[in-house]
């Protein structure tokens, strides 16, 4: 553990390895308690470097031996202290032998070399490695690995690492060997392995090149019957990378390894990408359609890694959303393209946008703001955000929308031509798009350099004399943490106009001729002058939701219900309806605090009701169309967050719109019925939720039909979704039959991890589960804090998803959220690190609330043995 004050590291003060590494023989004798780790490195001298010494990072390991050239080091040879080993004097070429001790058992972090159930797996991104061995642990060196696995055949009768598997045999005395190769150059934090009890389901499957290759998904034996979705969403992946961007597979054989022990959500290992099993597992029995929706997803983005991130990966980890922005663009696509409907894809991008709203707006407000290539931190974990990843796939996105898809791709092509084999930087990625199109991408940097979300304000104003119609874009972005004053960004804004009968008018607009025009905002300011247009039109801007800003447009009720019934642009068609929401959850929660009575007007009602009984449209985007804003996206929207007024308020308009349209959402229910064997395709999927959230609308309202429904499908579900969409109303609703479903759930799923999860969780976001009902569970002896899956659906969804009981006017919540951080400190970091984000915006509260929550993080800073992760988060939500 740490004691000294941590050191903030700054992206200006990079500098260029003193060593090269070329090749890197690993040597692993596995044991629980007393891993023996033989290094042998190659390295030499790098000439664009000025640093002179050896520089290796080691942490939390033990030196046994250390030799240079065949020659045992002595300790005046070199300086050692708990982070650093550090070799002043070397010749230009070294071969390093070095020898560590490890007890993976004892490692509760989840960082480096670690046993979950009696199995050995690694995590080494972003700097776990150094807690294997002594090791340049920097993306920017790459070298290739050879690594030799011995342990225990009984206990451990597979043994995987990155690469191929050149060799394997019995060692006697119950052991065995097995030896891999990876061809590929790589950096330290892509290295894997695994020595576990598992087993996989295997397919060899033709590359678009004629030659094949192994694909192997691997989990616990009682979970082989899980593994269908997981190996078919690789081979989709696999043959998308092919057509979308003409990208390989360069590998005879790709694993996937799951395990149930595991900080994030998966790691791009060479070769052999390791998974949290919340992201493999599925079969419809325990999974739901979001289940599967995530894996796809997740399967696809670490398998879209070995192109980006792998082949080219970062030259230091400021640029991590050089791999992380790009590569959720991919999976993006992907999962929109695995859909292959426009109105599908419509409704994955709704999905983005919601995302960004609920996590990436507050974060880049708070006190943790920082640009998608940060310029400092303290701890790189505390990085791998919502800015980096979903922002970061914005931006992406924007170059996609600003070049077009065709220049785009040629983008992407030179990119690789450039930097294939490269440790390289966003700058980079940038230049190859600027050069393959001849765009001037300049001012574009300042997506990865300014943090805090942009205002666009836009006024309209028609002529009907000259038929103009002109626009006026005006940008601004907020201070945030170290940036006062922001430069214009460059802004695309895809913009249509409605007629009064609800079609796009055609446009001429900077020599365009189009429904939708993609205006470039560069200036602070600036208007757009739209020729013959032949009537007064309805602005419908920012379509598909072109640039991660907030849009001020003074929208009248008139005007949003106009888009709502007709714009063309389904995303936008989707925002005028939350927009409409918004409005009144604002009112209705200031009524509710001011003790005045509650109303929702008819109009809007009438809208969903109209949008909810259109046939022509999905019934996954009328599903996206009647799901009101959060709770946390509604306190977004106000000065003083008041919880319980907006809790009430939610439930007000729930309850009104499931009695007044009891009757069409019974008829919806009843419609979209997916009879016969379940399939998570998105069609499916789409009635479902539709269908569930009438169900959970019509339970709202406490009547007696709405319940008896519920219960009805609990107890004849036929998969997960149904089921736990049943189990979920009853529960918010009050139901008197809920505690029993909660127990016949239970018994039926106490040997599902994963489904035992969602169980934890439901009741964690129950409005009616306060603190002591929380406190009861953590008593369950389900409950396990060392599991992050677990500890995750118990006190993270109770801390984050529940906020009317959170947030108790005693504090008590606050106080059970420092307890937990600090607890949760001593055994895993990054996980503790997680919840410590949850109290970010603490000032935007009532000064009672106020009060409570700084005596919480004052506690938590006011431990002395803090990580370097939490204290970085806790100190900058008290600056
Ligand atoms: N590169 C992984 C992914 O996005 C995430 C690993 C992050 N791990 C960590 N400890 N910060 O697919
Ligand atoms: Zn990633």
């Amino acid at each position: 553990m740490r004691t000294d004050t941590p050191q903030t590291i700054y992206r200006k003060d990079y500098t260029p390895p003193g060593f090269l590494v070329e090749t890197v023989e690993l040597g692993f004798d596995l044991d629980p308690q007393r891993t023996i780790v033989a290094s042998r490195l190659t390295m030499s001298r790098n000439p664009d470097s000025k640093v002179r010494a050896i520089e290796l990072h080691g942490e939390n390991i033990v030196l046994v031996a250390l030799r240079m050239n065949g020659k045992t080091l002595s300790k005046r040879d070199y300086r050692l202290d708990d982070k650093m080993l550090v070799i002043p004097e070397a010749p230009d070429e070294v071969t390093l032998e070095i020898e560590t001790l490890t007890a993976p058992a004892k490692n509760t972090t989840l960082n480096g070399l670690y046993v979950s159930n009696g199995n050995f797996f690694t995590q080494c991104e972003a700097e776990g490695f150094r807690n294997i061995t002594y090791f340049p642990d920097r993306p920017d060196v790459m070298a290739k690995y050879t690594v030799m696995l011995r342990a225990d055949k009984a206990a451990y009768p597979v043994l995987l690492s990155n690469g191929n598997l050149i060799e394997e045999g019995d060692l006697g005395d119950g052991r065995h060997y097995a030896k891999w190769e990876d061809p590929f150059k790589k950096p330290s934090y892509l290295f894997a392995l695994v020595a576990a009890r598992l087993v996989c389901q295997e397919e060899t499957f033709k590359l678009a090149d004629g030659r094949s290759a192994l694909l192997q998904v691997w989990v616990e034996e009682g979970n082989l019957d899980k593994t269908d979705y997981a190996m078919q969403s690789l081979k989709n992946s696999i043959r998308w990378d092919e057509e979308r961007f003409g990208l390989e597979l360069d590998l005879d054989r790709f694993m996937i390894v799951a395990v149930g022990d595991f900080n994030m959500g998966a790691m791009e290992n060479k070769g052999l990408n390791i998974f949290n099993t919340k992201f493999v597992l599925a079969n419809p029995r325990v999974a739901t359609d979001i289940d599967y929706a995530g894996i796809e997803a997740v399967v696809g983005h670490e398998y879209f890694h070995n192109w980006t991130g792998n082949r080219v990966t970062c030259r230091d980890w400021f640029q991590l959303s050089l791999k992380e922005g790009l590569t959720v663009f991919r999976d993006q696509e992907f999962s929109a393209d695995m859909i292959g409907t426009d109105s599908g894809r419509a409704v994955t991008r709704i999905d983005q946008v919601r995302t960004l709203r609920q996590a990436q707006f507050p974060e880049d407000a708070g006190p943790m703001a920082h640009p998608v290539r940060p310029d400092s931190f303290v701890e790189i974990n505390n990085f791998y955000t919502v800015t980096v990843y979903e922002k970061g796939a914005e931006v992406v996105r924007m170059y996609q929308t600003l070049l077009g898809r065709e220049l785009f791709r040629k983008g992407m092509d030179l990119y690789f031509e450039r930097h294939d084999g490269q440790a390289v930087t966003c700058d980079d990625f940038r230049a190859a798009m600027a050069d393959a199109s001849g765009r001037d991408l300049t001012q574009f940097e300042r997506w990865y350099s300014q943090a805090g979300t942009p205002v666009v304000r836009a006024e309209g104003r028609y002529d009907a004399d000259s038929l103009t119609y002109e626009l006026t874009l005006t940008q601004r972005c907020p201070a945030t943490p170290g940036q006062e004053n922001k430069l214009p960004f460059h802004i695309p804004v895809a913009v249509g106009l409605l007629g009064a009968d609800g079609s796009d008018l055609h446009l001429n607009v900077d020599g365009l001729d189009a429904v939708t025009a993609v205006l470039e905002l560069t200036e602070a300011t600036r208007t757009f002058r739209f020729s013959g247009v032949k009537e007064a039109p309805t602005p419908s801007i920012l379509r598909d939701f072109s640039a991660p800003v907030v849009l001020e447009y003074d929208y009248t009720d008139t005007e949003l219900l106009h888009l709502f019934s007709h714009d063309s642009d389904p995303v936008n068609r989707w925002e005028a309806g939350q927009r409409l929401a918004m409005a009144r959850l604002l009112k209705l929660t200031a009524a509710v605090a001011k003790g005045d009575t509650l109303e929702l007007d008819t109009t809007f009602i009438e809208a969903l009701r109209k949008i909810l009984a259109d046939e022509s449209l999905d019934a996954a985007f009328r599903e996206q169309a009647l799901l009101l804003p959060s709770e946390s996206m509604i306190a977004d929207q106000m000065d003083v967050v008041n919880p319980q007024a907006i809790h009430q308020a939610r439930q007000f308009v729930r309850r009104t719109i499931g009695e007044a349209l009891q009757v069409d959402l019974r008829a919806q229910y009843d419609a979209n019925q997916t009879p016969g064997a379940y399939s998570p395709d998105a069609l499916s999927a789409g009635r479902r939720g539709l269908k569930n959230l009438a169900l959970a609308y019509l339970a709202s309202t406490s009547s007696e039909e709405g319940i008896a429904l519920a219960q009805a499908q609990f107890d004849s579900a036929g998969n997960m979704t149904d089921r736990v969409a049943a189990l979920g109303a009853l529960i918010h609703a009050g139901a008197a039959s809920a505690q029993a479903a909660l127990q016949a759930f239970y018994a039926d799923f106490d040997n599902e991890a994963l489904v035992i999860d969602k169980w934890f969780a439901m009741q964690a976001s129950a409005p009616a589960t306060g603190l002591a009902a929380v406190r009861a569970l953590m008593r369950h002896a389900a409950f396990n804090i060392k599991n992050p899956n677990r500890a995750r659906s118990l006190v993270f969804t109770f801390c984050v998803g529940n906020p009317s009981q959170f947030h108790a006017p005693d504090g008590s919540g606050y106080a059970f959220w420092a307890e937990q951080v600090i607890a949760l400190d001593a055994l895993n970091p990054q996980v503790a690190s997680r919840l410590a984000r949850s109290m970010d915006r603490w000032r935007r509260y009532a000064p009672a609330l106020q009060a409570h929550m700084k005596k919480a993080l004052q506690k938590v800073a006011g431990v002395k043995k803090l990580s370097n992760d939490v204290r970085e988060v806790v100190s900058k939500s008290l600056a």
